[in-house]
């Protein structure tokens, strides 16, 4: 009995535990304020911190999430205290649809994901690497402006640009970079591997990117997990089945070529490179086959529909600004010529083509409040609480949009960043787009390229204009949440070549 009470005021002590949370609304019992956020999380929570302020406490469910949205608060969770909030949450996405946490996005801190970032940092994405693969970044934009210049051919009809051309393009810079050819579409052979077509793998990204991205009520209230409400855990095991076995055909496709080729074996792709290190036995984590398959399946899921996305926004934001196209076009036209293609090169030669990708990732930051992150103790910041285990999430969304930062904010104009030295390398906490500090993408500088690169050339190499009748303010801007917030309904455009024809041929 005296046991029995003993153990009963400890449990007391312990859960009575109270801490001075951050401001923030009133939980209702078992959904927390889950009833405040809609279709679009980013926005309700945008609106909610106008109304509590940068720093503040919502419930999820059965779990305490704090809220950055200033300056401030983003470089207290991404840079000072950056490794107290380093841990990502355990979801059902990250079990059944990355290897059981086996990727680098969902990998717990520790030493087996600070070597994924080593491995990202110098072999996969290291500056020689991505020179190495320039050539493919090059010829799929070719490719692209050859699919749009065919697409043109009958005047007036209007072009899917981000469903039938830019998706393909990232796709295919993507796999030819990481599984070493295209495996879809032209100049593949569809039927090739486990699956059948494009149009496949393409359901299979979206369907995995959406699944990443989804509030799935089992991962915030963890006894109604069983009961999967949403469907979504039977959506993920299905998913992650379906890479897993495209993720094996690939690993056993490399072996093969790699015992063919014996002695005079070298790495020609990024799972080549992969499971080269992950054969070295003075790894200080081994991560095996699974290791390879959950990196290799990251690498695609992160590189492709982040570029394609960003792109088709940016041409959605000039549909509605012809000044910003006549000021780009001259740029090109001044610093290119209408003589020949752009190049990666050009690049740093472009200030106007930079600033209208700056302007698009402030406005439309693909991950909004980045993905979220764990306190991993108890942690005290301006008189307030952060319990150890509250997801964090840093509104990237919201600091883009402050008017103490940023004049006009809703305004789209890229003359903000032209010769500001402001960039999306996460070193401005104002523009976050990558996120910041020791878990930001590893992606960064391969997403910035091809964003740029393709945007410069379809610049360069179209007019553009919006289908027939429809005038530029009736372009709907309406986005969908996932893993990435992409458009709700795909952009669909009217382009005519600007260039010799010769040069798209
Ligand atoms: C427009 C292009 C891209 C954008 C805007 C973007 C954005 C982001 C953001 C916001 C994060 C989360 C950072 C955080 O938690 O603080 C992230 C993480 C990540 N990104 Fe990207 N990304 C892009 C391209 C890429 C590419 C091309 C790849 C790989 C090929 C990639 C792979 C990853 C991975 C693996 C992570 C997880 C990092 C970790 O948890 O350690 N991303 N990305």
């Amino acid at each position: 009995m005296v046991l029995a009470a003993a153990v009963f005021l400890k449990f007391k002590a312990t859960s009575r535990r109270s801490y001075n949370l951050p401001p923030g609304p009133k939980p209702w019992p078992v959904i927390g304020n889950f009833n405040l956020i809609g279709a679009l999380p980013h926005r309700s929570i945008h609106e909610l911190s106008k109304k509590y302020g940068p720093l503040m406490h919502l419930r999820f469910g059965s779990f305490p999430v704090v809220i950055g949205s200033s300056v401030e608060m983003a470089k207290f969770f991404l840079k000072t205290q950056d490794i107290l909030f380093i841990e990502r949450p355990k979801t059902a996405s990250g079990k059944y649809t990355t290897y059981n946490y086996a990727d680098i996005t969902w990998s717990p801190y520790g030493a087996y994901w600070r070597q994924a970032r080593r491995i990202c940092i110098t072999e996969v994405f290291s500056a020689r690497r991505l020179a190495s693969f320039e050539h493919i970044r090059a010829d799929e934009v070719r490719s692209l402006v050859r699919g749009l210049f065919a697409a043109a051919s009958v005047p007036g009809r209007a072009v899917h640009l981000n469903r039938d051309h830019l998706s393909t393009l990232s796709m295919n810079v993507i796999t030819r970079m990481v599984l070493g050819k295209r495996f879809f579409g032209d100049g593949a052979d569809a039927a090739e591997g486990p699956v059948s077509s494009l149009d496949e793998f393409k359901w299979m990204l979206d369907e995995l990117l959406l699944l990443n991205g989804v509030l799935n009520v089992g991962d915030w209230i963890p006894w109604l997990d069983w009961m999967d409400l949403q469907g979504y855990v039977r959506r993920m095991k299905k998913v992650g089945k379906m890479f897993d076995a495209f993720m094996e055909y690939v690993l056993d496709a490399h072996s093969e070529q790699r015992r063919r080729d014996g002695e005079g074996f070298v790495a020609r792709d990024m799972v080549d490179v992969l499971m080269q290190v992950a054969d070295d036995p003075t790894l200080e984590v081994q991560f095996g086959r699974v290791g390879v398959k959950a990196f290799t399946q990251d690498l695609i899921a992160g590189g492709t529909e982040s570029s394609s996305v960003t792109v088709e926004w940016a041409l959605s934001e000039l549909l509605r600004k012809p000044a910003i196209f006549a000021a780009a076009t001259e740029e090109l036209d001044r610093v290119i010529g209408r003589g020949r293609w752009v190049t990666e090169k050009d690049i740093p030669n472009l200030p106007y083509i930079e600033a209208i990708v700056k302007e698009t990732m402030r406005m439309h930051p693909i991950v909004p409040l980045l993905i979220p992150r764990v306190a991993r103790e108890d942690v005290v910041v301006g008189g307030y609480d952060i319990p150890k285990g509250a997801r964090v999430l840093i509104n990237v969304w919201t600091i883009g949009r402050d008017p103490e930062l940023w004049d006009a904010p809703e305004e789209f104009s890229p003359e903000r960043f032209v010769g500001s030295k402001m960039d999306v390398k996460g070193q401005d906490f104002e523009l976050l787009p990558f996120g910041s500090g020791r878990r930001m993408c590893p992606g960064l500088n391969l997403g910035l390229k091809v964003i740029q690169l393709s945007l410069a050339n379809l610049l360069h190499g179209f007019t553009w204009g919006l289908p027939e009748g429809m005038k530029k303010e009736e372009l709907s801007m309406d986005e969908v949440f996932g893993l990435s917030t992409t458009r709700k309904c795909p952009l669909e455009v009217v382009i005519q070549p600007k260039l010799p024809e010769h040069l798209y041929v």
